[in-house]
Formats: C-alpha cells, structure tokens, sequence
C-alpha cells in the first residue's frame, strides 16, 4: 500500500538553488533547457531513498540536475540524455560540482554522462552486466499533452512523439529501468501537473505512468506532495502560511484568465513524486 508524504521544496526559488551551483546556461547554448528539475528535490530524494556509495541513473538528464545532487551527497552517478547540448552544459555543471568537492576535500564519486537514446544506451548497459540503487528523473511529456516542452528534432526524442507511440517507447523504457534497478532498489518520478486546456481538470499522465510501472513489475510505494510554493510567519497574524510561487508562467496565466470569468481555479503548488520499487 503507498503512502503520502509531503516534502517542501520551495522556500528558494529554483534560480536561488541554482546559482552558483549550476552554470548559466544562456552564456553556452542560445536557449535555455525548458524543463529543469528543482535541486533540492533531487537532493532530498537521492538522500532519502539512496545510501553514500550507491549509484543513481537519470535517464533524462537534461542538464544534469540529478547527476550534480548524487555526487554532491557521495553517489556515483549515471546519466543519459538525447540532446549533445545538453550534455555538454550536464557536462560542465558536474566539473563545477567536482570542484566543489575539491575544495571540501571529499572523495569524487564515479560518474559518466552519455549522449544516447534512453531505451538504446540502457539495454548496453544492461548487456554489460550494469547495476544501480536508485534512477530519479523527469521524464518529456508527449506532444499531445498540454504544456509539453520542444527539447530536439530527433525523431526519437520523446517530446517529439503523440499517444500511442509515446506510450510504447516509455513502456519499453520502463522495463529497461525494471532490470538495471538492483533487488529492492528504488525508482522515482517527479512530474509537474498539467490541466486540459479551458477545461481546468487534470491531464491523466499519472495514472499512465502509474499502470505502466506496475506493468513493468514495480510496486507503487510511495505518493510525494513536493510543495513549491514556501512557508512563510506572518507577523501580523503570528500564523504560518503557505504562500504561491510557481515555476510555471501557464498557471498564473491561466488563473488570471480563469479569476476574469468568475471561474474558481487554484495554482498548482506542488510538483508530484511518484516512487516505486523493484520487488
Ligand atoms: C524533463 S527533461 C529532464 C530535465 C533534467 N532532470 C534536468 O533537471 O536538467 C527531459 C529530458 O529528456 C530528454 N529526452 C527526450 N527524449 C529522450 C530519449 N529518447 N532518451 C534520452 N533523453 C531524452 C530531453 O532532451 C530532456 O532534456
């Protein structure tokens, strides 16, 4: 049976957490990765569900944000990613942790990055006998999902992909994921809601991935409520309150739109986490 935790994420705003630990990337590429993962997310999530030593894949690494937090908290760390750019800046975000580490005088884990397709480069590390605690990513949402980001052209890139075609790539992905995770290692998955367009319900990606990785013979463990929004005393009330902040433009469009028609709409606060394990 899962249960539901709460984690709080957002009392500094993702550019906070990045500054100084994370290149800019606007100075190496001409446009910056759409979909980055909050750090302090990865890091408490690596913490939690991982031990010093182990080694945690991200599939999806993007610019890196899991690979930097593993080795920062003692975790080797393996990452794949379709897009060479931004490996290239993942690439230059570990240098910076590995400097980091230096400095601190603490051993530097193990990492690699590669620049594959998921499903291709986890099938020849699983061929070469490859094995690891825990895989955190954020996987692209399909074309035909609301609020889907533009990564690449490359055909098998999966932002690039509707429906059905998605669906088999990440199916396949996921049983991938299945045999590379060691007995009893952890898999999980954050994503940030998406609503139907004018229609304010939720787009149903999570009972997707939720059958899919049961399918692929993982237990749903655990719901995670990442909150992105902060705390905040408010003196004048001596109470504490949760205050919005959101990383996402849409939703204080949306909302606006929705408040000038009378409409009752509230802003997503919180990313969801999904954690699985391999039983
Ligand atoms: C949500 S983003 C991950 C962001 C990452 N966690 C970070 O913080 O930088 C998803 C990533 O998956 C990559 N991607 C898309 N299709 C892929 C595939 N078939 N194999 C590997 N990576 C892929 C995209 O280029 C994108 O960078």
């Amino acid at each position: 049976m899962q249960r539901t935790n709460v984690l709080i994420v957002g009392q500094r705003t993702k550019n906070q957490q990045r500054k100084d630990r994370y290149i800019d990337e606007k100075e190496v590429i001409e446009k910056k990765h759409p979909s980055k993962q909050i750090p302090e997310l990865y890091s408490k999530l690596i913490e939690i569900y991982s031990a010093e030593g182990d080694t945690v894949l991200d599939p999806f690494n993007g610019i890196g944000t899991t690979t930097v937090e593993a080795i920062e908290l003692g975790r080797n760390a393996l990452g794949i990613e379709i897009s060479p750019k931004f490996v290239d800046v993942a690439n230059q975000n570990m240098f910076m942790a590995q400097k980091r580490l230096m400095e601190r005088q603490e051993e530097i884990p193990n990492w690699h990055l590669w620049c594959d397709d998921a499903e291709w480069r986890l099938e020849d590390l699983i061929e070469s006998g490859e094995e690891v605690d825990l895989i955190a990513f954020s996987d692209p949402w399909p074309q035909d999902a609301p609020q889907s980001a533009k990564y690449t052209d490359y055909i098998n890139d999966m932002g690039n992909m509707r429906g059905r075609e998605f669906e088999k790539k990440f199916i396949s992905i996921s049983k991938l994921m299945y045999r590379i995770l060691k007995y009893r290692g952890y898999l999980a998955w954050s994503g940030l809601g998406c609503r139907v367009p004018g229609k304010g319900y939720m787009y149903p990606l999570i009972p997707m991935y939720i059958e899919i990785m049961e399918n692929a013979g993982f237990e749903w463990y655990q719901h995670i409520i990442a909150l992105i929004g902060y705390m905040h005393y408010n003196r004048d009330t001596g109470e504490v309150e949760y205050r919005p902040r959101t990383t996402n433009p849409f939703e204080f469009h949306n909302q606006e739109e929705a408040w000038k028609k009378g409409e009752r709409y509230l802003m997503f606060q919180h990313e969801d986490v999904l954690i699985f394990k391999k039983r």
